[in-house]
């Protein structure tokens, strides 16, 4: 099946969407997954908020702060269908995940989780193992990811009377699968499991309902597929466990209720939190986060698509589990410096960056689409790859 390039988003005032970025125009930034890209009038409305920091901290930090993040997890609440009241602002997923992880984990719990977690959610279950203990149950997931159901069923038979709590992602990091986390969810309240859920890459990309999503505690980042400039993300938790959970910052905030104790960390820059609404507004400028996603989603299966047409590869996944990013298995076996190699090919040689990984040994390319990619970027990528194949670059050598 071959999916067509999406056009492009037509924004009043501007020629091409690439021109609200800070990108080097000559790339083909095809990993917005990795770290996001901020558009430019969010980082301006930063930029102002910083001065404006600075001509009075003390207005701003004392009387002025406590203000700004509320509306921020205003913007929050409604873009994610949740309350306020449970959200608190984090730098990051793995700041939530962390608060997560040694909140709810206790001595003598089973956890179960499954086998692609992400690496510093994974050192995080470690930390925790060495402080209390308790079981860990990894269950595997194949590649190329059985569906729904298989993976529902995999990781809800790994349960045991003794199960507490299980941990999964909502878009899996290296192989770019959109999971199943509300029928999960579901399932683990009706066996008393409490469900942690890194939405990592979330906000912006997917959809999230966490008023019908009856997880324990869900995070996600701003600063990935929502606009937000890096240090903007949120953590949820269901109301019964707040008292559970602590920032893993010990601060000022240390003695007060959920949420208030995430507001304060020690003193740092906190815009990047604070211009969420800014962000949310940028998104609306490019007809709100439907228009969005609709686009990129298309537009990375373009992508894929180039590649398996003239590579005869296979995506680790049906496409109705990818969202604005596609896994594609490059049926050969990696090592770590030879994946450099090719990243480094892929930048100098043909100005196209995208992420390169390797899972169970074999490589895996992960592409992105992002509003200012276009279609001939995409042909490039795939170009790009059939050369690296033909001169024997990286793991082809
Ligand atoms: C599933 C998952 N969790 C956590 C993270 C970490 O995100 P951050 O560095 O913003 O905390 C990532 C980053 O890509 C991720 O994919």
């Amino acid at each position: 099946m071959s999916y067509p390039a999406p056009a492009p988003l037509v924004v009043a005032g501007c020629s091409s969407p690439k021109e609200f970025w800070h990108l080097d125009a000559e790339l083909a930034y095809l990993n917005h997954g990795s770290f996001g890209a901020c558009p430019k009038p969010v980082l301006e409305a930063m930029a102002t908020l910083r001065i404006e920091v600075e001509r009075q901290p003390m207005a701003f930090f004392v009387d002025q702060l406590h203000q700004q993040i509320a509306t921020a997890m205003e913007t929050w609440a409604s873009l994610l269908g949740a309350r306020t009241a449970d959200l608190a602002p984090v730098d990051n997923a793995t700041t939530g995940m962390n608060a997560a992880i040694n909140g709810l984990i206790e001595a003598g719990d089973a956890v179960v989780v499954p086998h692609q977690l992400y690496e510093s959610v994974r050192h995080a279950l470690s930390r925790r193992h060495s402080e209390v203990a308790f079981t860990k149950t990894v269950v595997p997931i194949p590649i190329p990811y059985p569906g729904d159901d298989a993976f529902l069923d995999r990781l809800m038979d790994a349960v045991t009377p003794a199960t507490r709590t299980m941990i999964v992602d909502q878009v899996c990091s290296p192989t770019a699968t959109v999971q199943p986390v509300a029928r999960l969810a579901k399932a683990c309240a009706e066996r008393g499991i409490n469900l942690i859920v890194d939405g990592a890459h979330a906000p912006g990309a997917v959809d999230v309902d966490l008023g019908d999503m009856s997880a324990a505690v869900w995070t996600g980042n701003g600063h990935k597929w929502a606009f937000a400039p890096h240090g903007c993300a949120v953590l949820w938790v269901c109301p019964q466990l707040q008292e559970r959970i602590q920032s893993p910052v010990t601060s000022l905030g240390y003695e007060l209720d959920y949420p208030e104790r995430f507001l304060w960390t020690g003193t740092r820059d906190r815009t990047a939190q604070c211009v969420f609404p800014e962000a949310v507004a940028f998104a609306r400028r490019l007809g709100g986060f439907g228009a969005v996603r609709a686009h990129n989603d298309a537009l990375a299966r373009f992508g894929a698509d180039q590649i398996l047409e003239k590579l005869g590869f296979a995506a680790v996944a049906p496409v109705q589990n990818f969202g604005p990013m596609v896994a594609i298995s490059c049926a050969i076996e990696a090592e770590r410096d030879q994946i450099g190699q090719l990243r480094a090919y892929f930048r100098d040689q043909h100005q196209v960056e995208v992420f390169t990984h390797i899972v169970a040994g074999t490589l895996l390319i992960r592409l992105s689409g992002q509003v200012y990619n276009t279609a001939s970027e995409m042909v490039r990528l795939a170009d790009a790859l059939v050369q690296a194949r033909n001169k024997g670059i990286g793991p082809w050598a």
